[in-house]
């Protein structure tokens, strides 16, 4: 057992398939101890499939795969231990309360019992804001509620790898902006995040570092600023242009997407576009900064998935 290399995760080739689909495609993938890293890309890309062989809850279909210094799955068992997960549903036990299902999973690691339960437990409700809501029935929360009460209940065996499925997928900003300060005060004492999501701001805001996966392979990896530098042109001006084509010139200052009737116009020299829209006064123009947005749509293309 080895649980002080750099790699928290450490994949090299990873495989699997479903009968003749190949979901993961060779994926080597390493995870730095410390810090946030993100699983990024579209629907049916595969994050939720190599988490769940990192969780030892799949089997590769080829490659290897250390977690926490452990090579997997044969070390599933004792790997989860040590490890928090908020899966991509709730499953939460709704015949219990909020500080039932919480004792219920502290149940499962009695080796951590090492103080008194309740008033750790009280503890993590509070860190996500739920000390109030104890003795809540699970129906009478709301979806934010939930989530955050999965992130309490993975955090029950003091985790030193926290792994989120897509974590604030379907809540409101203010509870998005909650679970964002409370991932960065886990990383803060020191605790590894990996998560998956589809929201650029969230990778942009907490990821040190983050891979771009499309048809199970990864298309790119490194922190959300590199990437934004090295993938794309360091700005953007969209222009809301409706059905007219954009003009040829525009071509020559910038590398133009007509999406749904805005002209996406990515650049080195904003200052050439901005003067050659002076020529249409009548079109509504934004000039903004490129973002890891611009890069996964690049790098993963703008057809629909599903
Ligand atoms: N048990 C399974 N049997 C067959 N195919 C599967 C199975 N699990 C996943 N897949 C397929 O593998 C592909 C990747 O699925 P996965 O759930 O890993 O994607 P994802 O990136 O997590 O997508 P999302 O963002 O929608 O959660 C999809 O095409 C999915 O249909
Ligand atoms: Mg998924």
């Amino acid at each position: 057992m080895t649980a002080s290399g750099p790699f928290v995760v450490e994949a090299r080739g990873l495989v699997k398939r479903f009968g003749a689909d190949t979901v993961v495609d060779r994926i080597d993938l390493r995870v730095p101890r410390g810090g946030c890293f993100g699983l990024l890309g579209p629907n049916g890309a595969g994050k939720t499939t190599t988490l769940r062989m990192i969780l030892g809850h799949s089997p590769p279909s080829a490659g290897t795969l250390t977690v926490l210094g452990e090579a997997m799955p044969a070390a599933g068992r004792r790997v989860r231990a040590r490890i928090g997960v908020v899966s991509q549903d709730d499953n939460l036990d709704p015949d219990f309360s909020v500080m039932e299902n919480l004792e219920v999973y502290a149940s499962y690691f009695p080796h951590r019992r090492h103080r008194p339960l309740r008033p750790f437990l009280e503890s993590l409700l509070e860190f996500v804001s739920l000390g109030d809501r104890a003795g809540y029935r699970i129906q009478a929360l709301s979806g934010g509620m939930r989530r955050r009460l999965v992130i309490a209940r993975a955090l029950v065996n003091e985790p030193r790898l926290l792994i989120l499925d897509e974590p604030t997928t379907g809540l409101d900003p203010q509870i998005r902006h909650l679970i964002w300060s409370r991932l960065r005060a886990l990383t803060e004492r020191g605790t590894t995040v990996l998560l998956t999501t589809h929201y650029m701001e969230e990778a942009e805001r907490l990821c040190d570092r983050v891979a771009i996966i499309d048809h199970g392979r990864i298309l790119a990896e490194d922190a959300p600023r590199a990437l934004v530098a090295r993938e794309v042109e360091p700005s953007v001006v969209e222009v809301r242009a409706g059905e007219r084509p954009p003009p040829p010139e525009l071509a020559r200052q910038a590398r133009v997407e007509a999406v749904d009737g805005v002209w996406h116009c990515h650049t080195s020299e904003p200052g050439a576009v901005l003067a050659s829209l002076g020529d249409y006064p009548e079109l509504e123009y934004l000039h903004r900064p490129a973002n890891l947005e611009d890069v996964f749509l690049r790098l993963t293309g703008r057809e629909l998935r599903d």
